[in-house]
């Protein structure tokens, strides 16, 4: 067992009351952290705080947007201002639409960038700040299988695009803070069994798994257990790494 006694770990997105930050904030209580919920769905936030105390973790939510400057900084103080310290961020929140280019508007474009680059560059910067003071920390970030050979079901290209960025930010990041204490790495996740995963008609649930070795999608569980991992002490010289999750649906 990893151990995560004492840290604090952030997780952004995690109130999606079926999505994977649940999950995510929900593994790293079990193994002793404190789990910072920030989201900006207030009732998802005290639903998943709620959901970690019953299984006996410690928990506390914070409404967060990450496309806000005042937002994201008003946050981090408290966070400081209660715990001292920040030693994992998970940077999970996203967002995603179905559009093909043709389609698309500048807006659309500007929206998802908002929120998967943006706010994750704002939240990023936030936290590294704090982590380079302690000389320790971990981030780790969620970019996609879509990020690396494009989408198709589900994300459109702007979705890609963001995903993409987020694995070259990272790999930068990465080699700024190494001498810090601090590692930047993320996790691609292919088709995960979420609510989008079941809203799919059955034939085209049928195709993507027929692209997918594993022969299912992923489960939750599968991308915050690597999630974890990289944010463990344990993990300290793996940096500008990037884990697949996909059943082997895209190797690189
Ligand atoms: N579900 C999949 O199959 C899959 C596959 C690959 C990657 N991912 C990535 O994993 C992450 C989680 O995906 P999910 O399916 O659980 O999504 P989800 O929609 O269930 O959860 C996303 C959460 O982000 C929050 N959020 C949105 N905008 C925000 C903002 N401005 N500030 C703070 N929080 C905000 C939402 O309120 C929501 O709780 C995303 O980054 C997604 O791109 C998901």
């Amino acid at each position: 067992m990893l151990d995560f006694n004492g840290q604090v770990v952030i997780v952004t997105g995690s109130g999606s009351p079926k999505g994977i930050g649940r999950v995510i904030a929900r593994t790293f209580a079990k193994q002793g952290a404190v789990a910072i919920i920030a989201d900006i769905n207030e009732a998802g936030i005290n639903e998943t705080v709620d959901v970690i105390k019953a299984e006996g973790g410690k928990a506390e939510g914070f409404k967060l947007d990450v496309t806000s400057e005042d937002s994201v900084k008003d946050f981090v103080q408290k966070v400081v201002d209660k715990y001292g310290r920040i030693d994992v961020l998970v940077n999970n929140a996203g967002i995603s639409q179905k559009v093909t280019v043709d389609d698309m508007t500048l807006k659309d474009m500007q929206r998802i960038f908002s929120v998967n680059m943006f706010g994750l560059f704002l939240i990023t910067q936030a936290c590294v700040r704090v982590m380079r003071k302690q000389k320790y920390g971990r981030v780790v970030s969620l970019s996609s299988v879509s990020g690396k050979r494009g989408g198709g079901v589900f994300g459109g290209a702007h979705y890609s695009a963001s995903k993409a960025a987020v694995l070259g930010f990272s790999k930068n990041l990465a080699r700024e803070v190494a001498q810090d204490g601090i590692t930047v790495n993320c996790v691609a996740p292919g088709l995960i069994n979420t609510e989008i995963w079941k809203s799919l008609p059955k034939e085209d649930a049928d195709k993507v798994i027929a692209g997918i070795p594993a022969g299912h999608p992923g489960e939750t569980s599968d991308v915050a257990n690597a999630i974890v991992f990289l944010a463990s002490k344990e993990a300290g010289y793996i940096t500008g790494e990037d884990i697949d999750i996909n059943g082997g649906s895209h190797m690189d």
